[in-house]
């Protein structure tokens, strides 16, 4: 039986061994919607692909055809889809630069800072359509639909992430509203979309997209963890980027809720401090360190539940593989 690992290493390697052909296929996909006869697009182009991101989301959409069909006919359509994925997420990222005003993205400038704020909202615009029309050639208008109802409520999520920011909201329900959205759903698509290629039921598809819901809300949780404990040398993003925001993440509001009335007051007038040097000091605050802590089981928490949507699986080396990214998701320093 095949071990689940949460090693980032033999996680890879893991990986690989069922899906080198799968991701060499989506690899040649991307570089093919990466090239461009326009020399300033094709400047942008490959300034966004010259370091890979994780691609955790099609990886999700091969593991998830995987787990019930690898007819040649199955793969190539959750080969087209799981490109198409990774092209609406990295087109959310570009923009979601802009948004956060932020420096740095997979170790290199961000879009706006080597250029301008024009050339980030056209390239993500680019980047949007571009996967809606490879999202077509797979001839599935169901799947496009799918995609597109994700991806509108993925802008939802940005969307009240500023509505909770203009609040200052502290409620817990808002900030899985805001993640659900703005990460659930693609993580949740991402799955499906695999399952729906290879034929799985919809009871299956149902199954897939809750496993994909659950993970996105551990990963984005685990994302505003490191936000508070990571240097910028190991996620590749500015470290800090949600204190200097103010930006109220799970971890802050575990750190607010744990405080006694005088401590709050203090965290609370640290967090809305315009001064940075204060604010990044909050990053060694032992209260924050417990909302951190707090963060975390709860994470762990939503791997365990997102897991349990495996189960009734039949048994195999992509269901594996599925656990241990789980797995990674909330122990990963990148
Ligand atoms: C970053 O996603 C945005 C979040 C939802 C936290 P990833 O951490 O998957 O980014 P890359 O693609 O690996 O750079
Ligand atoms: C995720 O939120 C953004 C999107 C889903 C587009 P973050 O703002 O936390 O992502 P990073 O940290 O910049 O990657
Ligand atoms: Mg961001
Ligand atoms: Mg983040």
């Amino acid at each position: 039986m095949p071990v689940v690992v949460a090693d980032r290493d033999e996680l890879k390697q893991q990986i690989q061994q069922i899906l080198s052909d799968d991701l060499f296929s989506v690899h040649l996909l991307l570089e093919r919607q990466f090239r461009n006869p326009n020399m300033f697009v094709q400047d942008v182009a490959q300034h966004v692909s010259r370091f890979q991101g994780k691609r955790i989301r099609p990886v999700l959409t091969l593991l998830s055809a995987r787990l019930f069909n690898d007819s040649p006919a199955a793969l190539d359509k959750a080969q087209r889809l799981a490109a198409a994925v990774e092209l609406i997420h990295t087109a959310t990222l570009v923009h979601d630069d802009v948004i956060d005003d932020a420096d740095l993205r997979r170790h290199v400038s961000t879009v706006h800072r080597r250029w301008n704020t024009e050339t980030s909202v056209l390239f993500g615009d680019y980047l949007f359509s571009k996967a809606f029309h490879l999202a077509a050639t797979t001839g599935d208008a169901e799947a496009c639909r799918l995609i597109g109802r994700a991806t509108d409520r993925t802008c939802e999520g940005e969307l009240n992430q500023i509505a909770a920011r203009l609040e200052q909201s502290t409620s817990e329900r808002d900030y899985f509203r805001v993640i659900g959205g703005k990460t659930g759903q693609l993580f949740a698509v991402s799955c499906r979309l695999g399952a729906r290629a290879s034929g799985a039921s919809e009871g299956q598809q149902a199954q897939l997209k809750q496993f994909g819901t659950r993970l996105g809300l551990a990963f984005q949780i685990a994302d505003d963890v490191l936000d508070l404990t990571e240097s910028s040398e190991s996620t590749g993003k500015d470290a800090a980027n949600d204190l200097s925001n103010h930006r109220l993440t799970l971890p802050l509001m575990r750190a607010l809720r744990l405080a006694s009335v005088s401590d709050r007051q203090r965290l609370r007038e640290l967090l809305f401090s315009p001064d940075i040097a204060e604010q990044q000091r909050l990053r060694i605050d032992p209260l924050i360190r417990q909302g951190v802590e707090s963060a975390g089981a709860t994470a762990e928490h939503f791997v365990g539940r997102a897991i349990r949507c495996l189960r009734t699986l039949p048994a195999s080396k992509a269901r594996t593989a599925l656990e241990s990214i789980a797995k990674f998701a909330i122990h990963r320093s990148t």
